[in-house]
């Protein structure tokens, strides 16, 4: 296994287990683009973990934290991490919540580790190689129409932005076989990975909750893009490769890819 997985499966497992132990103490300590956009001195302690460790190990590479740890590198390797994705449901103790800890060699997520302690499952992938759940292989699913897929999605913290990917979603709803919102972008990607869900969509995501995903998804051969190109915070698309150009093309044509936020 490559040095650079290997360390991204430790400094997961470490903050997710920090997670675990120190949910009965979590506190909301700070909001960010909204009231009900939190941040916990737990998200705050598992990027720190994250952080130190990888410097330990590699002090020369970049890093990009949701917290706000970011530091240029001179290796050309970058890590992408969000300490705590999915935090609401953390709060809340819903499950579905992870360390996502992406690594980007000269840009491309190339290696990612979603690791999930209350869902029992830890994700991880090489681009255009393999991945895996709880170490065994995954693949995306076969289903490639639309009004027989299983989508996930998410949405923004503000109430502007909420109110018309509602009416997206409402417009959405009758065409395809249902619609999930688990909570946890990452967590949503790699269910698609295993082929639990058929696709997922979400506009205004960040490159922290979704760079280790991707290189998941790559490795289980899922596509993922944005609007005509790469995934973006515009617009990130995650389905098997039949079924994306349908979801991109819906997806536009209701209206999503308009000015809104
Ligand atoms: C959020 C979750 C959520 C998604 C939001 C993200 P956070 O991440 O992934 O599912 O809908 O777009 O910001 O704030 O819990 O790390």
């Amino acid at each position: 296994m490559s040095e650079l997985l290997d360390l991204a499966l430790r400094v997961a497992a470490r903050s997710a287990r920090f997670l675990e132990d120190g949910w009965a103490r979590r506190e909301v300590v700070a909001t960010k683009s909204s009231s009900t956009d939190i941040v916990t001195q737990m998200d705050q302690g598992s990027e720190r973990l994250l952080v130190d460790h990888i410097l330990a190990a590699r002090p020369d590479d970049g890093i990009i934290g949701e917290e706000g740890s970011d530091r240029a590198g001179t290796t050309g390797v970058t890590w992408v991490i969000d300490p705590l994705d999915g935090t609401v449901n953390y709060l809340y103790g819903f499950p579905s919540w992870a360390v996502s800890v992406g690594v980007l060699v000269d840009g491309k997520p190339t290696y990612g580790v979603v690791h999930a302690p209350a869902l029992r499952t830890v994700w991880h992938g090489t681009a255009g190689e393999s991945a895996f759940a709880n170490e065994r292989p995954i693949r995306t699913g076969h289903v490639s129409e639309l009004s027989s897929a299983l989508l996930a999605t998410g949405f923004g913290y503000e109430a502007g932005v909420r109110a018309i990917q509602g009416a997206i979603v409402a417009e959405l709803l009758p065409r395809v076989r249902d619609i999930r919102r688990a909570g946890a972008a990452a967590v949503d990607m790699c269910w698609v990975a295993q082929g639990v869900l058929d696709g997922y969509f979400e506009r205004g995501t960040h490159l922290w909750d979704r760079a280790a995903a991707m290189a998941i998804c790559d490795g289980a051969g899922v596509r993922v893009g944005g609007f005509d190109g790469p995934a973006a915070d515009r617009m990130t698309i995650a389905t098997n490769p039949a079924l994306f150009d349908e979801l991109h093309d819906t997806l536009r044509a209701l209206g999503a890819d308009r000015e809104y936020d």
